[in-house]
Order: structure tokens, then C-alpha cells, then sequence
């Protein structure tokens, strides 16, 4: 397939629309690999080419029939849409229609038509040339960016343009709003998933044409209006009332503030002060039921400081470094409410906005930890609620306890089918059910349940191995996020320091249940083995919001 484009941004291949347009010849490329098609690529770029203005002399029809009386590149230009199959205008919104460079290179394929008044098929019925060539079979593709929030209602003049050139309906197009974000590191994975909804539609288009999910996911807004446009304005880094420049700290931060989710506004206003550390420079961040404000002066009452190298924080909202990570390393510290960075996804788009759609990628348990249907998440109640019906109801009747902990776990992955299930909750219904077996075959309760501690134990110890995920990493993911959360440093750490404390608690339980079950106190083992785990139970609690802020408060 021979494919040429006609950038007309003045910016080249630095512009916005040329990362669509480098993207829908991946798609391309990908389409036709392993078909034995060759993919060749010709450009020129209006910028750097030397393509003059018509005279309008009209010397290409009468003096020269099909030759311009300009020698400049534009012989070139012809030459290749000649050569084309796809011929692919990729072009920045100028004015509501195509830059003056394009427009100049446009108006010059005048030699390209004849002379005479008659439209060829498919074009718009208001009068036309026919073609000096034969161009039956060559396609065309139009790629624009704009400006604005959306390419709704903004491209009339284009489409017009493109309807009397090549016929209504008979080229493809992508017009996408907010094009500016492009360039914007910050937000590189919301503009890098609609890059990559570009590149499917190229890959569609060789195969036989955009698929119309495809074509939904292109017609998406980047971000919401409300979002962009402030976004965009605070992006000037002009102050509204005085015009002058602000400071690239307080530009950025204002940019960051314009990503809050009032959605998710908590009930309370929120202050998030940025202490931007190398720069010495403080903003605060007011995140309110209507929206978000940045304050200049510190006069509100601080929620959550975060205290930063402005470098810092710059790569962790290019993407560059995980905010976790970071966090894990020093590189930042927070002081106050460390809740806030908890949620930090919930509050703030960006990096961490397309959740929705990385977690779908993620279903079926991405890490190979999880299995089963993933509509909801793990759930502790498959992992103890089998343990407890055995503890609870075997110590009271042997016989009709084993066989309501078998009953239980059986039941429990039924009940929950719609959770994901983890090893630990497949290595608990075997276990149980294996030592109710054992005690419904006359194995003594002095060996069962110290035996079935050991195997809890030993359940959560292993866990602990190597570089495995610690157990209770599995279901209080769900509290941080999903399994994204594995990937935190910070609270893997948290996370381990708990499992190897309810490690150690479990492997000491059938030690002295043995010993109080052979004495004459032994009916106290159950009371011992409850009250010491809500103890702990309590001490996790706090624990894990307590360890990760300290950490963050770098003491
Ligand atoms: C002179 C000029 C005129 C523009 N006119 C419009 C316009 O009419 N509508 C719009 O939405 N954006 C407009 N824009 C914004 C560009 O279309 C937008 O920034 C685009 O993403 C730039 O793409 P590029 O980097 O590929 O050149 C204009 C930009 C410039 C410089």
C-alpha cells in the first residue's frame, strides 16, 4: 500500500495532529503485517516545502495544459498523489478550516482537473471539473486536531472542502477537540489510550473500514469542557485580572487543581498545599463541592502538605515515576491527612483517570493471582468465613461442626461467585474441608485444631516467601484501588509487615491450644484464640493508615 501524507501543520512532525496521524500508520502498518503487502510511506510537510501561492492565471488549462507555470515543489506534491493509494491530509484546525500553507498547496492541484464544467460522481451536485487523471481507486484519509473541546460543529468548513474534493462520503476522517494535550506529558494516558484508539482505526481501515465501536471511542471528548477549557486557560500562565506572567510552579499547580473530580467531593472541603521545596514556593489547593480553587495567599487551614521538589512532582504527572514510588523512596513527604493521597485517584484525573479501562484490561486477574469472575473484587469472607464456621462450630459439637465447615466451604465460592477468588481461598476450602474430614473420622480435637491453626499459619507464613504478595495484600487491595495497588511499594511494605505479624500469631496459637486443651482450662482455648485475633484485628486496623503516613511524613 503506498500512503501519502500531506502534513499541513506548521509545526511539522512536532505538531498534535501528527502523533494521530504517525499513529494511524501504525494502525496501518500493524494491519497489514504478515498479509505480504508493503507498506511505503511519502510525506511532505507544507512547512518546510516550497509550495507558492496560485496566480490564478489559469496558465495550467490553456498556455501548458496540466503544467503550472511555478516550478517549485508542488510538481513533486502531484507526482506522489499520483503515486498514492491513500492519500492522507493531516492538518491542524486553522480558522475554522485548513492552515494558508495547505490551503496554498490545495488551490495548486488546479493543473490535477480539466477545464470543463462537469462534476464528477459523487461530488456535491453544485458544479465541478472532471479529473485529468485517472484517480479511481485512491482513497483518502483527512486527520485534523483543534483547538477547541470539541471537533463537533467545528469542522463544517473542512467537511465542506473535502465533500467538493473528493465526494461526499467517500473519504474517512478523525476530527478530535482539545488537541493541545497532546503535548502535555501530564496527561499523556488518556491522550496515549485515544493515540491508541487512532492506531486500532487505522488497523480497521486496511481490513475492510473504522469499526463503529472504534469510531465511538474517536468521538469521545478527551476530558469534559469544564475540565479542558480551565485547563487550557490556566496553561497560559497569564494571571486573569492582571495579564502578567505567573510562576511555572503556580501554572502547574493551577493545572493539577483543574483535574479535581467534584464528583467525588467528600462532604468536607479539602486543602491540599504543594510545597514545592527547591522553588520555596506554596500554593494551596481549596478541592470544594463546585469545584477547585488555588490559593496564593495560604490563608485556608491545610487537609494534606506535600512538601516537593517541583522536579519531582513534574515527572511523577508526566508519568515518568509512580506517585507511590516515589513516596517509597523519599523523594517527597507529606505531612497531615494522609487520606488524601490515599485517594489520591479518586479526587484527581490524570495519569490515574483511566482506571476504568486499564482495570477491564486487567480482568481475569492480570497478575495470575486471581481467578474467577471479576465484577467484584476479592473478598475476605472466602477466606476466613470457612476457618471461623470450623473454629466456632467444631468446638462446640465435633460431629455436626465438621460437617457445617465442610457445608461452608463449598457453599461460600458459590455464594460469592461473582468476587475474585485467590489460591489462599482455594487452599482454604481444601484445607478445611480436609481437616472436618479428619475429625469426622475420630482424629482427637486436641490434634485437629491446634492442626488446623498450623495450616492457617503456615497459609499466611508462606505468603511472606520471597518475593510473593503477602496475603493480606490480596483483599485489602481492594480498598487502594484494585490490584493496581500491588504495585505500590508502600503498601506491599505495609502490607507484609501485617502478614508476617498474623504469621507469627498463628503459628504460635497451636502451641499453646495443644497445652490449655490438656488441662483442665482447655474449654478457655476458644476464648484465647478469639480475643487474641480482634486484638490484632484492632492493631491492623491502625496500623495500615498509620505506617504508610508516617513513612510519608519522612520520619
Ligand atoms: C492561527 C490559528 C488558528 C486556529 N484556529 C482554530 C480554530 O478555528 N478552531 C479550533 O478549534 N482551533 C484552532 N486553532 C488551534 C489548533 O487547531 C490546535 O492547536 C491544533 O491542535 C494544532 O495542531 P498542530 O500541533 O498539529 O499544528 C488555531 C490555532 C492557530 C495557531
Amino acid at each position: 500500500m503506498k500512503i501519502f501524507v500531506i502534513n499541513g501543520s506548521p509545526r511539522g512532525t512536532a505538531g498534535n495532529t501528527y502523533r494521530l496521524t504517525a499513529a494511524f500508520l501504525e494502525g496501518i502498518r500493524q494491519g497489514l503485517s504478515g498479509s505480504g503487502e508493503e507498506v511505503a510511506v511519502k510525506e511532505t510537510q507544507t512547512a518546510r516545502a516550497d509550495v507558492r501561492p496560485c496566480l490564478g492565471c489559469f496558465s495550467c488549462w490553456k498556455k501548458t495544459p496540466g503544467k503550472c507555470c511555478i516550478l517549485d515543489d508542488m510538481q513533486e506534491v502531484i507526482e506522489n498523489i499520483l503515486w498514492a493509494d491513500v492519500i492522507l491530509w493531516s492538518f491542524p484546525l486553522y480558522y475554522f478550516t485548513v492552515p494558508g500553507g495547505l490551503k496554498n498547496l490545495i488551490d495548486r492541484q488546479l493543473p490535477m482537473v480539466l477545464p470543463f464544467m462537469s462534476e464528477r460522481e459523487g461530488q456535491t451536485g453544485n458544479g465541478g471539473h472532471p479529473s485529468r487523471y485517472d484517480m479511481s481507486g485512491k482513497r483518502t484519509v483527512v486527520i485534523s486536531t483543534c483547538g477547541f473541546y470539541t471537533a463537533q460543529g467545528n469542522y463544517d468548513g473542512v467537511k465542506s472542502l473535502f465533500d467538493h474534493l473528493c465526494g461526499k462520503g467517500q473519504y474517512e476522517a478523525i476530527f478530535c477537540g482539545q488537541g493541545e494535550l497532546f503535548r502535555v506529558p501530564a496527561l499523556s494516558q488518556r491522550t496515549g489510550e485515544y493515540l491508541g484508539y487512532v492506531e486500532t482505526a487505522g488497523e480497521e481501515y486496511v481490513k475492510g473500514g473504522i469499526g463503529e465501536k472504534t469510531r465511538e471511542k474517536l468521538s469521545e471528548l478527551l476530558y469534559s469542557r469544564e475540565v479542558f477549557e480551565g485547563w487550557a486557560d490556566a496553561s497560559w500562565g497569564v494571571d486573569r485580572e492582571s495579564g502578567e506572567k505567573e510562576p511555572k510552579a503556580l501554572i502547574f499547580t493551577r493545572q493539577m487543581a483543574m483535574l479535581y473530580r467534584k464528583e467525588n467531593y467528600p462532604g468536607k472541603d479539602l486543602v491540599l498545599e504543594m510545597h514545592y521545596t527547591d522553588l520555596d514556593e506554596c500554593y494551596q489547593i481549596v478541592l470544594g463541592k463546585d469545584g477547585s480553587k488555588v490559593l496564593t495567599d495560604g490563608s485556608a487551614a491545610t487537609t494534606t502538605r506535600i512538601e516537593t521538589p517541583y522536579s519531582v512532582w513534574l515527572s511523577i504527572a508526566a508519568g515518568e515515576i509512580r506517585g507511590d514510588e516515589a513516596l517509597a523512596k523519599r523523594l517527597y513527604k507529606v505531612k497531615g491527612d494522609f487520606s488524601l493521597m490515599m485517594n489520591w485517584d479518586a479526587y484527581f484525573s490524570g495519569q490515574g483517570d483511566q482506571k476504568e479501562t486499564a482495570g477491564s484490561e486487567k480482568q481475569g486477574g492480570g497478575n495470575g493471582i486471581c481467578f474467577g469472575l471479576p465484577a467484584k473484587g476479592t473478598s475476605w469472607i472466602l477466606l476466613l468465613g470457612p476457618w471461623m464456621v470450623f473454629w466456632i462450630a467444631a468446638g462446640i459439637d465435633s460431629r455436626m461442626g465438621s460437617l457445617l465447615s465442610i457445608g461452608a466451604a463449598a457453599l461460600l465460592p458459590l455464594l460469592f461467585y461473582a468476587h475474585k477468588k485467590t489460591i489462599y481461598d482455594m487452599m482454604t476450602g481444601t484445607m478445611v474441608a480436609g481437616l472436618s474430614v479428619a475429625a469426622l473420622m475420630g482424629v482427637p480435637e486436641r490434634i485437629v485444631l491446634p492442626l488446623s491453626y498450623l495450616c492457617f499459619g503456615l497459609m499466611w507464613a508462606g505468603s511472606c516467601l520471597g518475593k510473593s504478595v503477602p496475603l493480606t495484600a490480596f483483599y485489602s487491595m481492594n480498598d487502594y484501588g484494585g490490584e493496581d495497588a500491588l504495585l505500590n511499594p508502600l503498601f506491599m511494605k505495609t502490607n507484609r509487615i501485617l502478614t508476617v505479624m498474623w504469621s507469627v500469631l498463628y503459628l504460635l496459637t497451636p502451641i499453646w491450644t495443644y497445652f490449655i486443651m490438656g488441662t483442665e482450662i482447655g474449654y478457655l482455648a476458644g476464648a484465647v484464640n478469639s480475643v487474641l485475633p480482634m486484638a490484632m484485628g484492632v492493631f491492623t486496623a491502625w496500623f495500615r493508615k498509620w505506617y504508610p503516613a508516617k513513612v510519608a511524613r519522612g520520619d
